[in-house]
């Protein structure tokens, strides 16, 4: 049986970031007030059939929909050099844009010297395909060792891929990733980080990952429409509405 996390409650209660680069969908969870940022990564502008140039456009197009709330865009390089060129490129973008960089390259080699590198520069950074606690650890503390020398804009983020750990392991661990991390980073005062909840397929995914701790749950808009349905709410009101015109 899953737990509910105490560290969980915070004033601000959970933020809903919008995993697209889909403008509609970003408008309509916009004016439902269920949008505090949007996620990107090079697969949702390829499955948008978003290329080269557009890419900036559409990144362009939506910070300023959705400002002053975050925007993440990501690097599409694993070399640290050109990590960097392109972080401090999309961070003149606009204010809001928080430039996503893998914690390891493809090879497992580590890409946290640039990332603290980047936030000890100021840049909003969201230290990506994240897999495990240990990892997320490192990563918080690049990130706040970094911020620490900096007026980086705060926070920055940690994106757990969290149906991906679930798939391999189970729901029970993926559930344990966040919780331990979360109260990790609150035992340690960290709060220039956030764990973002990321990968998550299922409205019983929010559920979940919501109620272990994530400061942000990222996503995409087929799970938040899912999450509204019930069969029994429609009947419901078909029933009201019924009786109402009797
Ligand atoms: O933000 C990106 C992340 O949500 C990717 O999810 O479905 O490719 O594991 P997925």
């Amino acid at each position: 049986m899953l737990d509910v996390c105490s560290c969980a409650q915070t004033s601000n209660g959970v933020k809903i970031f919008i995993d697209s680069a889909d403008i509609e969908e970003i408008k309509k969870y916009l004016d439902a007030g269920l949008c505090d940022g949007v996620t990107t990564n090079p697969t949702t502008f390829f499955k948008l059939g978003i290329r080269g140039e557009d890419i900036k456009k559409k990144a362009l197009e939506i910070a300023r929909l959705i400002n002053p709330r975050p925007l993440s865009v990501e690097v599409t390089s694993e070399n640290p050099k050109e990590i960097y060129r392109q972080a401090k490129e999309f961070s003149t973008w606009a204010l809001n844009i928080a430039v996503k960089v893998t914690i390891t390259d493809s090879r497992g080699n580590s890409l946290l010297s640039v990332i603290n590198r980047l936030i000890r520069e100021g840049i909003m950074v969201n230290v990506t395909a994240v897999m495990t606690f240990n990892q997320s650890i490192l990563a918080a503390k690049a990130i706040h060792e970094g911020a620490k020398s900096s007026d980086a804009k705060k926070p920055h983020f940690v994106s757990i891929f969290l149906g991906r750990i679930a798939e391999e392991y189970g729901i029970e661990t993926s559930f344990n990733v966040v919780k331990n991390f979360r109260g990790w980073l609150d035992l340690y005062k960290f709060d220039d980080v956030e764990i973002l909840a990321a990968s998550i397929r299922t409205p019983e995914n929010i559920e979940y990952w919501g109620r272990a701790g994530a400061h942000v749950m990222t996503i995409p808009p087929e799970a938040i429409s899912k999450s509204l349905l019930s069969a029994r709410t429609k009947e419901t009101v078909a029933q009201f509405i019924k009786d109402a015109k009797e």
